[in-house]
């Protein structure tokens, strides 16, 4: 059974996994807009498994017995300023998750809730890796650079990383 503290931050991590989702589907969006499919794939891609993220949430508060709450989310921008800065939102907006996430961490072993600690590893090396890809796309994006000329090689770094996550996607 969960505290009433405990249920309560996971259910804010179901609102910042439902907002991580729509960010990247803004992402995708502007991506589209901007004639870069690869990147807009890549996004699309982010805005799935961020879904699954908030499903695993909502899954396990039900699952021991809380009640997981669909929540009202704000608009993410519509408008980034280059590839570079999406990408680099993207990164921040990732390290944001991770503080969360290791917050909740920490919560759960105050609250003596291991079992709550046990379901939140997933998440811990999750993150590790998220944040690793987007600093990896940003290590690319400055040896690159992102004038309109550099575009076609940015696309061609996606599309590599694409061929790579997508088909590991569909294997599983
Ligand atoms: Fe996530
Ligand atoms: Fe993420």
């Amino acid at each position: 059974m969960l505290s009433d503290k405990i249920l309560n931050a996971l259910n804010k991590q179901i609102e910042e996994e439902f907002y991580s989702s729509n960010l990247y589907l803004a992402m995708a969006s502007w991506c589209d807009k901007e004639g870069l499919s690869n990147c807009a794939a890549f996004m699309y891609d982010h805005f799935e498994e961020e879904k699954m993220h908030m499903l695993k949430f909502m899954h396990y508060i039900n699952e021991v017995g809380g009640h997981a709450i669909v929540p009202m989310i704000k608009q993410p921008p519509t408008d980034f300023d280059s590839v570079r800065s999406l990408f680099k939102d993207a990164f921040v907006h990732e390290q944001f998750i991770t503080s969360c996430i290791s917050n909740l961490a920490k919560l759960s072993s105050q609250e003596n809730d291991f079992q709550t600690l046990n379901f939140l590893q997933w998440f811990i090396t999750e993150q590790i890796e998220e944040e690793t890809t987007f600093q990896k796309i940003l290590d690319k994006i400055k040896l690159i650079g992102d004038s309109p000329s550099s575009l076609y090689f940015i696309e061609q770094e996606i599309e590599k990383l694409n061929a790579v996550t997508l088909s590991g996607n569909s294997a599983e």
